[in-house]
């Protein structure tokens, strides 16, 4: 062991700092010290990109049973009735929450209510908004808050390793101690110590090679739960955005829902529209039908995108709708009241993650997982639009609730070990991480991507154990950096949607495979759950399975 840090105690650790983490920390930090972890700036997060908007029920014509429902249609089967019934009840009082921490949402002009839009598998207008930039008036006006309480203690640029547990460390009862936090900066990783630890670091979706996420989407959180012994679940089930702008620099620069809420249209290159053959829902049906058309009418042509298009409407209504799209657009030479955009699918939202409870408690106690990272059984089979920074707030708000009530102590007698440098080195061969990094995101989206087969699942499955081995002898030998972390992470997140992927023999939502092309209506949907300690994967109801 080397010599001991200073170890950092806290009350509660938040990991990550979207709108789940920072909510979070707000909820708590009158009463308790937090520590709050970024990996990047505070504000660089799948949140700060949203643009679609907050799903809740407000309009008269609206009910709590229809968002309900739709959330169980997209869900195909898969959803958890009673944790789509808690949170779709919950919205309206956190929207309540949000407008308290100053976050104001567009409003009609006329009457001053708030503007609803319409996104796929909604049958209602109820996605509350600011204009096309969401996620970033949310981050934003959480960070202000966050950056202003004096009881919350902000790292940024600090990346979470590992959990530390009290049953890795020999001791009968098995807690979150705290985490191993390396300081970018200083290079030097501390202990953080606490006994209530929070993952909130959003998804996974950069194991893919085309995005709409940012570069923090590693898949942390659920990495680091599942080597600390906690279960997943339905990692199968990874969504794909239908529209990304189709641009070498655009970094799958997405285009939300909205404008096809909002009247925009799918055309192949001849101009012709296509989604009417796929669903009666036509540009609205769920998000897995629209990429799947998309994905099935690109590889029939031949072609390497195909186009949206919103110019019939009034150029004033597309600039006050979707001014950040519009001026982005034009960046990139395309003007969207005059002209079709190029869009293509990317990989947009991790559906499953870490199995947590209605208080978005996991299999460890003291240990949480909100938000993008966690498995509540929301979403099923495939997420509805605007639903998840919806589960973010209302799960930060359950999980700050069920701190309050749960006692925990702080373990003091347990002598937790400073991080062990003592046998590594500095890497004298970075190319083996900037090569893995590469090559996992390419096959995962040639193999385990919009249409599946055994064969192709078969394939990842060979690689992803080739490069696990290697990363594992590397991280051994070298000392930790931030892209060997976020690669050791990706790829063992890789794995489980592989294992998952591969288990499940049936087509459902957003996994569809052509070797089972339909739903298996033998028996009831089941869920995909991953065991650590056996590696072995289980069906079954969520309700019997749950911690
Ligand atoms: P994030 O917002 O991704 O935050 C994760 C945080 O964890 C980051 O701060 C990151 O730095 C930190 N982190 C990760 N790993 C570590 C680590 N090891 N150590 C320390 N810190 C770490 N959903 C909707 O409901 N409506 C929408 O309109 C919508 N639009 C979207 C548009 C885009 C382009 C994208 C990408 C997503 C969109 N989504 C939308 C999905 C939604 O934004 C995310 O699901 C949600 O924001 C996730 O929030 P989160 O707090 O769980 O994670
Ligand atoms: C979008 O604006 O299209 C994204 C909405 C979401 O992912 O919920």
């Amino acid at each position: 062991m080397t010599a001991k840090a200073k170890q950092i105690e806290t009350d509660v650790l938040v990991i990550g700092s979207g709108a789940a983490g920072l909510s979070l920390a707000l909820h708590l930090a009158d009463d308790y010290r937090i520590s709050l972890i970024s990996k990047g700036i505070l504000r660089e997060s799948s949140t700060l990109y949203a643009q679609g908007g907050v799903a809740a029920v407000l309009a008269d014509d609206d009910s709590v049973e229809s968002h309900i429902n739709d959330t169980l249609n997209a869900g195909a089967g898969l959803c958890d009735p009673e944790v789509v019934r808690f949170t779709v009840e919950h919205a309206a009082e956190n929207i309540r929450w949000l407008l308290d921490q100053g976050i104001r949402f567009t409003t009609e002009d006329e009457t001053n209510h708030f503007h609803l839009t319409r996104e796929g598998g909604h049958s209602h207008r109820r996605i509350l908004h600011a204009t096309d930039a969401t996620g970033r008036v949310i981050e934003t006006s959480l960070e202000e808050r966050v950056r202003a309480h004096p009881n919350i203690t902000i790292y940024e640029n600090h990346i979470a390793i590992d959990l530390i547990t009290s049953g890795k460390l020999g001791f009968p009862e098995n807690r979150c101690l705290g985490a191993y936090i390396l300081d970018r900066q200083m290079d030097t990783v501390r202990v953080f110590r606490a006994p209530r630890v929070v993952l909130a670091t959003g998804g996974a979706s950069k194991v893919y090679l085309y995005t709409s996420n940012p570069d923090t989407s590693t898949g942390d959180g659920i990495a680091m739960a599942w080597r600390a012994g906690c279960r997943v679940a339905n990692m199968e089930f990874n969504q794909f955005h239908p529209t990304c702008l189709y641009h070498p620099h655009a970094k799958s620069f997405l285009i939300t829902e909205a404008v096809r809420g909002e009247g925009g249209i799918l055309r192949l290159p001849d101009g012709s529209r296509f989604m009417p053959q796929f669903d009666e829902r036509a540009e609205l049906a769920p998000r897995d039908i629209v990429a799947r058309a998309i994905d099935h009418e690109m590889k029939r042509l031949g072609v390497e995108c195909v186009y949206l298009d919103i110019s019939h409407k009034p150029a004033a209504f597309i600039k006050e709708h979707f001014p950040t799209i519009y001026r982005r657009c034009l960046d990139f030479g395309y003007d969207m009241t005059k002209e079709p955009l190029p869009v293509v699918p990317a990989a947009h939202y991790t559906c499953g993650g870490v199995m947590t409870d209605l208080h978005g408690a996991t299999d460890i106690a003291g240990l949480y997982a909100i938000g993008e990272t966690a498995f509540t059984g929301l979403h099923g089979a495939n997420r509805m639009a605007s639903n998840s920074l919806l589960e973010c707030l209302v799960f930060a708000q359950s999980a700050s609730q069920h701190i309050r009530q749960t006692h925990l102590s702080q373990m003091k007698h347990i002598d937790i070990p400073e991080w062990d440098t003592s046998r590594v080195t500095d890497s004298d061969e970075e190319v083996v991480v900037s090569h893995n990094w590469e090559e996992l995101r390419h096959f995962m989206w040639d193999y385990v991507g919009i249409v599946r087969t055994n064969k192709r699942l078969q394939r990842a499955a060979r690689r992803a154990q080739l490069l696990l081995g290697e990363i594992d002898e590397y991280y051994g030998n070298f000392r930790v950096t931030n892209d060997l972390l976020e690669l050791r992470n990706l790829t063992l997140v890789a794995d489980l949607i592989i294992r998952s992927a591969i288990s499940r023999k049936e087509s459902r939502g957003l996994h569809y495979t052509l070797d089972y092309p339909e739903p298996d209506t033998s028996h009831p949907p089941k869920n995909t759950i991953l065991q650590p300690e056996s590696y072995s994967v289980e069906t079954g109801s969520l309700s019997a399975n749950r911690a």
